[in-house]
């Protein structure tokens, strides 16, 4: 009798723990990818043909493709500064680049040509990094290529872009 009664209190201590935890991870392809997607792709998707010049390549800026894990995962600078170190979100370009000064040469996306990640979504960024930067079950965007139209207008502070 004793016992269950403790195993009732054990499993009602740890139970709704685990539920939290559950709910609190963060889904890369629902919640991350969306606003990298709108800011970023535009300019870092794999090389294909320019539909105003027949025959002439689009390259990714840099060099970065930013669709598909492996690449972001990959992805480095010239002194091997990574765009996304697992656990380390401030050792982490993407994070560093979307945080300067929109000024900044460095800063991305350029002011004008993508939506801004707006301070939620840098957080939320931060906190999938320090979480390990786990992709779950997205591997790759399907349509690299196809891009959300953008109205030119920046979103509100707090809100946050996720695909349905
Ligand atoms: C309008 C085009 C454009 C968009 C949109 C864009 N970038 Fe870039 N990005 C560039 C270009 C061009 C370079 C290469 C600059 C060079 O080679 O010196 C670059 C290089 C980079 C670099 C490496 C250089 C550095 O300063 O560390 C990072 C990191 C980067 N982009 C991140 C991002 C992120 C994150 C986003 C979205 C939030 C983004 N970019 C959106 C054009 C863009």
């Amino acid at each position: 009798m004793r016992k269950t009664i403790l195993l009732a209190a054990v499993c009602g201590l740890f139970l709704p723990l685990l539920k939290v935890s559950a709910q609190d991870k963060i889904d890369f392809g629902k919640q991350i990818y969306p606003f990298i997607k709108s800011g970023c792709v535009q300019c870092h998707r794999p090389e294909h043909e320019n539909p105003e010049r027949p025959g002439r390549k689009i390259k990714p800026k840099g060099g970065y493709v930013m669709t598909n894990a492996e690449s972001l995962l990959a992805a480095a600078t010239e002194d091997g500064v990574k765009f996304i170190a697992p656990g380390k979100p401030d050792d982490s370009r993407i994070l560093q680049v979307v945080k300067l000064p929109l000024e900044d040469d460095h800063h991305y996306p350029p002011e004008g040509k993508a939506p801004q990640w707006t301070d939620a979504e840098k957080e939320l960024f931060a906190k999938w990094v320090a979480e390990g930067a786990n992709f779950g079950e997205w591997k790759e965007d399907p349509d690299p290529l196809t891009l959300p139209t953008w109205d030119g207008k920046e979103k509100e502070p707090g809100t946050t872009e996720t695909a349905p």
